[in-house]
């Protein structure tokens, strides 16, 4: 394979690269325990074609059969990446990963499908997938696109639909940060918000507020800090709680799913905790109604203002039934703020510190913790990593001025390893839990479940088998991405991927990459989650609710 010989000899030096296409399409991962998300079980897994067959005890097959002996380890989903940047162009510069040795860094960790970010071309959508599609020819696992909204008017309207109809693209980011590149204003969030709704497309937000970080960098300026850790400075947590807050009020005014991308810190998941668990009323003008909820929090069966049929008798608008209804809002932490802390941003060697800068940025000691718990009690749903790379020539780019610093960290390949090793070594998520976050959920979330997600018969064979009673160390000088540092750099822990089988093909074993370009399919996405069942009946409901118009008669004089 001659296009495959030209990545070998790129220098890329992965062994056997495009020359070790496995030859068997028919694999059988014998005797290990068969993880899913609600289920568990010692079985063998058949594979045939890029599709697992049969999930089962003893299944026996032909010679022609590859085997391969999982005994004592897990057979899980592969990992998806909800969140990643390859070959993005960003802050005057590309990310240095793009889709081929972004993915093939993704596979030695673990991860057999990604979804990364697919940025418009002056504001046109057409133009900016086109792009992306052609950046992506040169993939070596599956992938799909989410696509960001720079700027709203009626062609990009129209532009939504053809995407989220005829292109597999089933969710939309807007960026409340990066102002004078990428933010939108309300304005413009709330007109996305009503389109995604009515395409059945999920809004995507990056949540820190642009207008008040670009305040922020300017005050660090004028304060003589311009190293990285004035990018922390600059850009606060509230700074993410007040965006966090803001989306998803106008995404409950709206009534449509909201998904709140790397969220960093304690304050930002505060919001989504108090959307999840959210009062609403619906014939009520106030969404929260701290009377009700204290009353009812203290364990008051029949509060004075509180009638167990009518609901809040509080207010006038609010004396016929209540519901409760969480808010459709999905966290999601990524790898580097759940196990990094912001020490790092005040490292003396800029090309230390610089690595770490990305936005929201990585917070103080104890936001990681607090994430952390988010994670295993459900506030927080999947996890992900904004894999977003620059090398240490492209960071320094900002060397007199840390808003010139191109934001963004790795993590593609260490995610898989890290989520188990912080999340399932310590006892805070069982492995079931460790599936979910890492794979089911993404694939229930964007819609291609369990085509992904899941070892059962009929689903793609994206397979890991890992060992727990191995371990993981971290360096730049043995990861696969082609940056040159690594933000968990010396990190190491307990459980390692040992094999990874993508479409069929075993293109990790024995720590070797067998990876070939072109080889990855494009998974399109439909829309209409699960997220957005019941919206139309809770938008029924509220109409009715309304109770307008009021008959009144002219005042007379
Ligand atoms: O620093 C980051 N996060 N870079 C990637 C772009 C984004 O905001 O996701
Ligand atoms: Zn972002
Ligand atoms: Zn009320
Ligand atoms: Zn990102």
């Amino acid at each position: 394979n001659s296009q495959s010989n030209q990545f070998c000899e790129a220098g890329i030096g992965y062994g056997e690269v495009g020359c070790g296409l496995s030859s068997s399409t028919k694999l059988l991962i014998k005797g290990g325990t068969v993880v899913n998300a609600h289920h568990q079980e010692v079985a063998d897994v058949y594979v045939e074609d890029g599709i697992i067959v049969a999930v089962k005890p003893d299944l026996k097959v032909t010679d022609d059969v590859k085997v391969i002996d999982a005994t004592g380890k897990f057979v899980m989903p592969g990992g998806i990446d909800p969140h990643t940047h390859l070959a993005m162009e960003f802050m005057g510069t590309e990310t240095i990963d793009d889709f081929f040795s972004g993915q093939a860094a993704a596979l030695a960790g673990g991860t057999t499908m990604h979804i990364d970010f697919v940025i418009p071309v002056n504001g046109s959508l057409i133009a900016g997938l086109e792009s992306y599609e052609e950046k992506a020819k040169k993939s070596c696992m599956d992938y799909g696109f989410h696509m960001a909204i720079t700027k709203f008017d009626d062609s990009v309207s129209r532009d939504m639909e053809i995407m989220v109809k005829e292109k597999g693209i089933n969710s939309f980011k807007f960026f409340l940060a990066y102002k004078g590149s990428l933010m939108v204003n309300d304005e413009l969030l709330l007109e996305g918000l009503k389109r995604c709704k009515s395409l059945g497309a999920l809004a995507m937000v990056h949540a820190e507020n642009g207008d008040a970080v670009f305040e922020g960098q300017k005050r660090m300026i004028q304060l003589g800090i311009t190293g990285p850790e004035g990018h922390a400075l600059s850009r606060p947590p509230l700074l993410e709680g007040e965006a966090t807050a803001r989306a998803i009020r106008l995404a409950g005014f709206v009534n449509t799913p909201l998904y709140v991308v790397h969220v960093m810190s304690i304050d930002a998941m505060e919001e989504i905790a108090k959307a999840r668990k959210s009062a609403y009323f619906p014939n009520c003008t106030a969404l929260y109604h701290p009377l009700c909820n204290l009353s009812l929090s203290k364990g008051i069966s029949k509060p004075f203002l509180w009638d167990s049929k009518q609901g809040c008798k509080m207010y006038f608008n609010c004396q016929i039934l209540f519901k409760t209804l969480g808010q459709r809002v999905v966290g999601e932490p990524v790898v580097s703020g759940l196990v990094l802390d912001d020490s790092g941003l005040w490292d003396s060697d800029f090309a230390t510190a610089s690595k770490f800068v990305m936005s929201p940025p990585i917070r103080a000691a104890g936001h990681n913790k607090v994430l952390q718990g988010a994670l295993s009690n459900g506030i927080l749903q999947l996890v992900g990593t904004d894999h977003c790379v620059f090398n240490s020539t492209q960071k320094a780019l900002g060397i007199d001025d840390f808003r010139k610093i191109p934001n963004g960290v790795n993590g593609i390949e260490e995610r898989m390893h890290l989520v188990w090793d912080t999340m399932v070594e310590s006892g805070q998520i069982s492995i079931n839990d460790f599936v979910r976050v890492t794979s089911t959920e993404c694939a229930r979330i964007f819609n291609i479940y369990p085509r992904k997600g899941a070892i059962i018969a009929g689903s793609d064979a994206d397979i890991i088998i890992l060992n727990p009673n191995s371990s993981f160390e971290i360096n730049a000088q043995s990861h696969h991405s082609r940056t040159d540092t690594n933000v968990y750099e010396g990190r190491r822990g307990k459980g390692k991927v040992e094999v990874t089988i993508a479409g069929g093909r075993v293109v990790w074993e024995n720590n070797e990459l067998k990876v070939v370009p072109g080889s990855g399919k494009y998974i399109e996405m439909p829309p209409f989650n699960y997220l957005f069942s019941g919206i139309d009946k809770a938008d029924a409901s509220y109409l009715s609710s309304l109770n307008a118009p009021v008959k009144r008669s002219k005042p007379t004089t």
